[in-house]
């Protein structure tokens, strides 16, 4: 495994080589906070460890400006993140601009030691904006055009609109390119927000027509990859492809899931445009844009993200509350949050991240999560840090008291008093502080992948086989069954290496390219276990379906066909395992692929209407294993079966923790951190075989942490 001082090494070779500007961890200055602080200074000389707030200067009378920066200094907080929403100030009319109210919030805020991350502002255009350019604005997935009022009604195509945010972050980059005291920037602000993700507009129309003219080239091509001749839609010029707007027919699968593509690249090479503009005119500067840290199938983060410096993300376990009250036990809004953040650091094959908005009080806006309990917003910080984050910003240093977001409380109340949390968010940013920049930018130990799979994700969404099927709930069931097995889990592509890896786990990976197929053939070869779920390799990346047995180019791997796929609707379907799985019988619930073995075992068998067919089979494959989960398997035989395959696979890392415990590890050449982290309100024990010093936390004695509710800890092995 590439440790970071080599990867460090080989990039700063690699972009000296090529001439680019060298990644962010080569300007980073020495560890210790008061380094770190002088350093806010002068973003020529690096930044400090980014542990903020996110500040709303525009939405603050000036008057309070000097306090704000003065308490933000004494809470120990080295940085802000300002102005991604201020579009309308910065731009009152078309080409006018003002600067000057920003400037002197960053002079102010410069003088007090906290550095700025400058946010452009694309993500809400001013009424004179779309008024006058009403072709801006997104059409959704019902053609109706989404309304000025809120935020992010943006088409992503469109030129105007691209061409006037592009106009704003110039004028913004040149005005702050050397101002004291600027470390940085994001671009825009999550793209691609639920429930209007995409745009269907005319503008995407055209922009849709012309990537699928570069990609195809030819339109005999399209045709035949999108299989056109069926229903009558043979394209015979360019621009009599569609969008998949409502037609009284499910539209083309091939041409949904391209669009789905395009879509996800509007967004990136939106993003890209600004990007090029800023490493010309703020060379010094770092460069991230915001995600939503809660994993979504929307963009394809790693096209998003391939030439900025790091991945940031935005982290509300609150939500969970709120959307998924039935979900939000202790254990499962854990993993759920964990899942974010294993997505967002390995968008860029494990590089640290940042929280670029952190819950701080009650979440919410027409209505709001509970203020979490006590140690909680502590808990949830530590939590991005234990999965890979390097900093954190919390969102946001007050509470508006007018706006969309008057129920999104901040560190400070709506009368500006210190909020409920304010002392524990204080005392979190020190104690982040204390692992210095060695631990916050360490590498996260992983010995389990889970496969991620835009493709699949969006393949099926338009034909799920059964109504209640869905890609990313299957996802998350698997991911939280082997997370929770404490052996760190990267989010992975399958065509990335896999090589690192134990074990590799494939939820309903229903696009299998060739290139992923022999990435995972060449995985299992050499000794990697690999345990696929149900609806395998069913689609090629034309979401045509595969001319080929199932599990089509992973037959041979998996060592079993397909005999049957099933839907489950009213059947009751049981499944029972062999004594290498021994457990209870399983309810198969959404899905049933019935399975015959060629040279694979029979692990589990179908009970009921499907009597004796296999549901899971293990192959042995050249030096490794391929497990098939044929089977939707209830929540607690699916954790069963998946922990015990991997208790088999050589994990190395497994440490006993009880429920709604997570443990993780960071590690650089030298050192490694252990994070626990206790997510359950009630004392729990952890036993900790090995001999380590507590950096956080004070639970430790005689080889056993003892956490408090919502405690967590952080030792150093010695
Ligand atoms: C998002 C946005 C913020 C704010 C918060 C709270 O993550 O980036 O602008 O809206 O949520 O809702
Ligand atoms: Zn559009």
């Amino acid at each position: 495994m590439i440790t970071r001082r080599g990867f460090v090494g080989r990039a700063a070779a690699v972009v000296t080589a090529a001439g680019v500007k060298l990644p962010i961890w080569e300007k980073a200055l020495p560890i210790g906070e008061d380094t770190a602080r002088g350093s806010a200074a002068d973003a020529r000389s690096g930044w400090p460890l980014l542990l903020g707030a996110d500040y709303y200067p525009d939405q603050t009378p000036e008057n309070l400006w000097e306090e704000d920066a003065r308490m933000i200094a004494e809470a120990g907080l080295t940085n802000v993140r300002v102005a991604e929403f201020a579009w309308g100030l910065l731009e009152p009319s078309e080409g006018k601009f003002d600067f000057a109210w920003l400037k002197r919030s960053v002079e102010i805020l410069h003088r007090h030691g906290i550095a700025v991350i400058l946010g452009t502002p694309s993500a809400a255009p001013p009424p004179w904006l779309s008024s006058k350019y009403a072709e801006i604005l997104l059409v959704n997935k019902d053609g109706v055009t989404v309304q000025p009022g809120g935020r992010r009604f943006t088409c992503p195509s469109n030129q105007t609109y691209r061409r006037l945010s592009l106009n704003i972050a110039t004028e913004m980059a040149k005005t702050f390119a050397n101002a004291p005291g600027v470390i940085g920037w994001q671009i825009d602000n999550e793209y691609t927000l639920q429930p209007h993700a995409r745009c269907y507009c005319k503008y995407c129309r055209e922009g849709f027509q012309d990537w699928v003219k570069a990609k195809y080239r030819t339109l005999d091509a399209v045709n035949e990859k999108w299989g056109t001749v069926f229903w009558s839609q043979t394209y015979t010029d360019w621009r009599q492809i569609p969008v998949p707007l409502p037609s009284n027919g499910d539209p083309n699968p091939g041409l949904v899931l391209d669009y789905d593509r395009y879509q996800s690249h509007a967004c990136a090479s939106s993003a890209e445009e600004q990007l090029a503009m800023l490493r010309k005119q703020c060379p010094k500067h770092f460069v991230t844009t915001n995600q939503v840290g809660a994993p979504l199938d929307t963009l394809n983060l790693r096209e998003m993200y391939r030439n900025m410096d790091f991945v940031s993300s935005d982290n509300y376990p609150g939500f969970a509350q709120v959307f998924m009250p039935a979900l939000a036990s202790p254990e499962v809004m854990a993993s759920m949050i964990a899942l974010g953040h294993d997505s967002m650091r390995c968008v860029k094959g494990g590089k640290p991240f940042l929280i670029m908005e952190e819950q701080a009080g009650k979440a919410g806006q027409s209505f709001f999560a509970p203020q979490p309990h006590p140690g909680q917003l502590r808990l949830w910080a530590f939590q991005a840090v234990a999965h890979g984050a390097m900093g954190v910003n919390y969102f946001r240093w007050d509470s508006a008291r007018f706006g969309a977001e008057e129920y999104w409380f901040g560190m400070l109340n709506h009368d500006r008093s210190k909020s409920i949390g304010f002392d524990e968010m204080v005392r979190t940013v020190k104690e982040i502080k204390s692992l210095g920049r060695e631990g916050l930018e360490a590498s996260y130990v992983a010995e389990t992948a889970v496969s991620f799979d835009h493709d699949s994700s969006w393949a099926l969404a338009v034909q799920p086989g059964n109504s209640k099927l869905s890609y990313m709930a299957q996802l998350i069931a698997w991911y939280g069954s082997v997370a929770s097995a404490n052996t760190g889990t990267d989010v992975i592509h399958l065509d990335e290496d896999l090589s690192k890896y134990k074990a590799v786990f494939a939820p309903l990976q229903y696009v299998v390219s060739e290139k992923q197929a022999e990435n995972i053939r060449n995985y299992v070869r050499n000794g990697g276990t690999l345990v696929a779920g149900f609806r395998l390799g069913v689609k090629d990346e034309s979401s045509q379906i595969v001319n080929a047995p199932l599990p089509g180019l992973l037959r041979d791997v998996m060592g079993v066909t397909v005999k049957d796929p099933v839907p489950v609707y009213t059947e009751r379907i049981g499944v029972k395992f062999a004594p290498r799985l021994a457990g209870a019988d399983a309810q198969c619930a959404l899905w049933a692929d019935l399975l015959k073995p060629e040279s694979a075992a029979v692990l589990a068998t179908y009970t009921g209407a499907y009597e004796g067919d296999a549901a899971i089979t293990m192959n042995t494959f050249g030096k490794g294993q391929a497990v098939y989960v044929g089977a939707d398997l209830d929540a607690t035989s699916l954790a069963r079966v998946l922990r015990t395959v991997l208790a088999t696979s050589g994990s190395s890392l497994t440490i006993q923790a009880p429920r709604g415990v997570e443990v993780t590890r960071r590690r650089t050449r030298d050192k490694e951190w252990v994070f626990a982290l206790n997510h359950t309100p009630e004392d729990q024990k952890v036993s900790m075989p090995g001999k380590f010093s507590a950096v956080v936390g004070n639970g430790l004695s005689d080889g056993a942490l003892t956490l408090r509710g919502y405690d967590l800890a952080v030792l150093e092995k010695v």
